[in-house]
């Protein structure tokens, strides 16, 4: 099914990082089905070349372009290739994460700076790469933060810490960089469902995913298709004249169940 218009994105190329998996790779799927050309990063060559081939297959147009967002010299190697490539950036989505739960006190220094170089590093280095390209028609970066940038959450400082710096940096640059026409938003997915999520976070805890859907207003988990609808949104015109913007897209998550937890369609406390 497809809410938008199937040329919403004809002419543009769109870089995504993180791309050979779970939220990278749908919203990579989502933005080629409406006609933009995918530039597919990761680490992985055989992960982006699967998702190439899906996409061609499916009668889109993308490419895998192997870097390490930690790597200044590998981020600008891709984003030259991607425009020796394609002849354009117009859309960046900065994707990459690295997260796994861990107590802060036991959290080793390189624990600590291996996600703090993939999330708030990589995003920096990406979208400085990729300035002097969108702004020369104008264009979007996407960020991907998660709620617990703001709130507390327990076994996360270090991506918390590092997805905080990238809500500063989306407000940052979407000022610094209006007037080249480019808008920085970003979306705060909730908890969903994809391959990374399920290895790393939602089996933590043999209860964990129980308790988590007790706590979204929706009452489930959602889908890495439902964040790639939100992002296509705000990587399109069709969000203009919105920038420096975060998006949850998480069935009301962030927001809980409010101080009862009271449901009125039954007149009972919600379970
Ligand atoms: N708990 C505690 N420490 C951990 C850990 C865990 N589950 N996983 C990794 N670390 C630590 C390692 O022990 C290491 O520190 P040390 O040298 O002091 O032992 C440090 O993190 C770096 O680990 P390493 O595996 O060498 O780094 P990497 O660069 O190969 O991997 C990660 C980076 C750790 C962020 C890895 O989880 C990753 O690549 N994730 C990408 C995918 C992902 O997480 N996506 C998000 C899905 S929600």
């Amino acid at each position: 099914m497809s809410y938008y218009a199937s040329d919403l994105l004809t002419g543009r190329v769109a870089l995504i990082t993180g791309a050979g998996t779970g939220l990278g790779r749908r919203m990579a799927e989502r933005m080629a089905g409406v006609g933009a050309r995918i530039a597919l990063v990761g680490r992985r060559a055989d992960k982006l070349g699967e998702v190439a081939r899906a996409i061609e297959a499916a009668g889109g147009a993308a490419a895998a372009f192997p870097a390490d967002v930690r790597d200044v010299a590998q981020v600008q190697a891709a984003v030259d290739g991607v425009v020796a490539r394609f002849g354009r950036l117009d859309i960046l989505v900065n994707n990459a994460a690295g997260n796994f739960l861990c107590p802060a006190e036991k959290l080793s220094p390189n624990g600590w700076n291996a996600v703090i170089n993939i999330v708030l590093n990589g995003t920096f280095f990406f979208s400085r790469a990729a300035f002097p390209h969108l702004a020369k028609d104008g264009g979007s970066i996407l960020n991907i933060l998660a709620a617990y940038a703001w709130l507390a959450g327990p076994g996360t400082v270090h991506s918390a810490s590092a997805k905080a710096g990238v809500l500063a940096m989306t407000r940052a640059l979407a000022v610094e960089w209006a007037p080249h026409r480019i808008r920085v938003n970003a979306i705060s997915p909730g908890p969903i469902h994809t391959e990374g999520t399920d290895k790393n976070l939602w089996s933590a805890a043999p209860d964990l995913e129980a308790r988590i859907i007790r706590q979204v207003p929706l009452r489930r988990l959602g889908t890495a298709d439902e964040v790639a609808d939100a992002a296509l949104f705000l990587s399109s015109d069709l969000a203009r004249w919105i920038t420096g913007q975060v998006l949850p897209v998480d069935g009301g998550h962030w927001l809980g169940n409010g101080v009862y937890d009271w449901n009125p369609a039954r007149g009972t406390a919600a379970t």
